[in-house]
């Protein structure tokens, strides 16, 4: 049986080759890269309270499908690790803690893949000694962790063979090491590219409203030494139409089976610009993003505060007073538009429902 201590110990590796993890596990606490704060201030916050973790996830301070999922795994391990040792107090505990955390942001599937998967572990552990079932749902935790830097670090070796030296790239929102375990997803396919030696150029968009491009995406690429030029998201027609870009890559935050890609808004722009003009358009994702089970009706579009929309960052007002604003964060993209969908499994084209149906071992 896997303990908790030999997956911090491949974590402590992995952590070499990521450059930055935005959550992680520290002796019975979650510690957090406050993103709200990037690029302004790089702040760690430390928590033993579900309901504050909770609220960074709300918030944003972790964000970003995959990242999102760890925390919440982490959350419910360390709900059950600072528990009283008793086996009911565990099991009680972390079931509330799924509960909290079920309830923060309801769009990405991989916040309730994670947390599912940790609650079959509960359920697996509940007859073990009360030290088994805490460091079993450490263990759990730290394997989402580990799978999601190694998913995204082969992820990048797949992505690669779409990528050609010389290719322009229009990106959004942001899915680097900031929005995941560690790496990243489009943004890892990049990275992987560029470290293997292709001459590539990025356009990342600043993606209103909170600048996840403009803060996050601009700070990754800067950090790795990529060339870019950012870019308003209404730039994004300009672009293709003058042929400076002719890719784009975008995360996901959740995939269903037909192929259509739920993901932050103005995705849909970006794909059905790229393919009015000709570019390709590739989504890069872990598979624990495909939600195999939902129909497109029943995918829950997460609307936020209008401040959002009527301020910059909640620091300046600029529409009038009372002005009312509509903010829905993310926006659902139709297979015709998807080139491809990389996954650290491999990549599904062509007929999408039967491609991602055998990454994940549907029949
Ligand atoms: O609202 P956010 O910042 O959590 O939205 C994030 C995105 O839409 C990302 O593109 C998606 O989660 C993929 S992250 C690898």
């Amino acid at each position: 049986m896997q303990r908790s201590h030999d997956l911090l110990k491949r974590f402590e590796e992995l952590k070499e080759k990521v450059d930055i993890v935005p959550v992680f596990w520290n002796d019975g606490k979650v510690v957090w890269l406050n993103v709200t704060q990037i690029p302004w201030k790089e702040e760690y916050v430390e928590t033993d309270s579900v309901d504050r973790l909770a609220e960074a996830i709300r918030r944003l301070e972790i964000r970003g499908a995959p990242a999102i999922g760890i925390a919440a795994a982490l959350g419910i391990a360390m709900a059950a690790y600072n528990s009283p040792n008793n086996a009911e107090a565990i099991i009680k505990s972390s079931l509330e803690a799924a509960n909290v955390l079920s309830k923060t942001r309801p769009t990405a599937v991989n916040l309730f893949w994670a947390i599912e998967r940790m609650k079959k572990k509960i359920e697996e552990l509940s007859n073990l000694s009360t030290e088994d079932i805490k460091d079993g749902l450490l263990t759990e935790a730290l394997k989402i962790q580990v799978e999601d830097i190694e998913g995204n670090l082969r992820m990048g070796e797949i992505g690669d063979a779409l990528l050609e030296d010389g290719d322009s790239i229009v990106t959004h929102c942001n899915t680097g090491s900031l929005a995941t375990g560690g790496y990243g997803t489009a943004l890892g396919v990049i990275k992987t590219s560029w470290r293997k030696g292709k001459r590539i150029f990025v356009y990342p968009t600043e993606t209103r409203p909170l600048l996840q491009g403009a803060r996050l995406t601009a700070w990754e690429l800067k950090r790795e030494g990529i060339p870019f030029k950012l870019i308003t998201d209404s730039m994004v027609g300009y672009v293709f139409s003058n042929k400076l870009a002719n890719k784009a890559i975008v995360g996901a935050d959740r995939i269903l089976l037909s192929g259509h890609v739920v993901n932050k808004i103005g995705t849909y722009t970006v794909a059905s610009l790229s393919y009015l003009n000709g570019a390709q358009f590739y989504v890069a994702a872990p598979t624990s993003t495909i939600d195999a089970k939902s129909t497109l009706a029943e995918v829950k579009i997460e609307n936020r505060s209008e401040d959002e929309v009527t301020t910059v960052l909640g620091k300046l007002r600029i529409a009038p007073e009372g002005v009312r604003a509509l903010n829905p964060a993310f926006d659902v993209t139709p297979p015709q538009y998807v080139k491809a969908i990389i996954t650290e499994r491999g990549i599904a084209t062509e007929n999408l429902e039967t491609s991602l149906k055998k990454l994940l071992y549907l029949k």
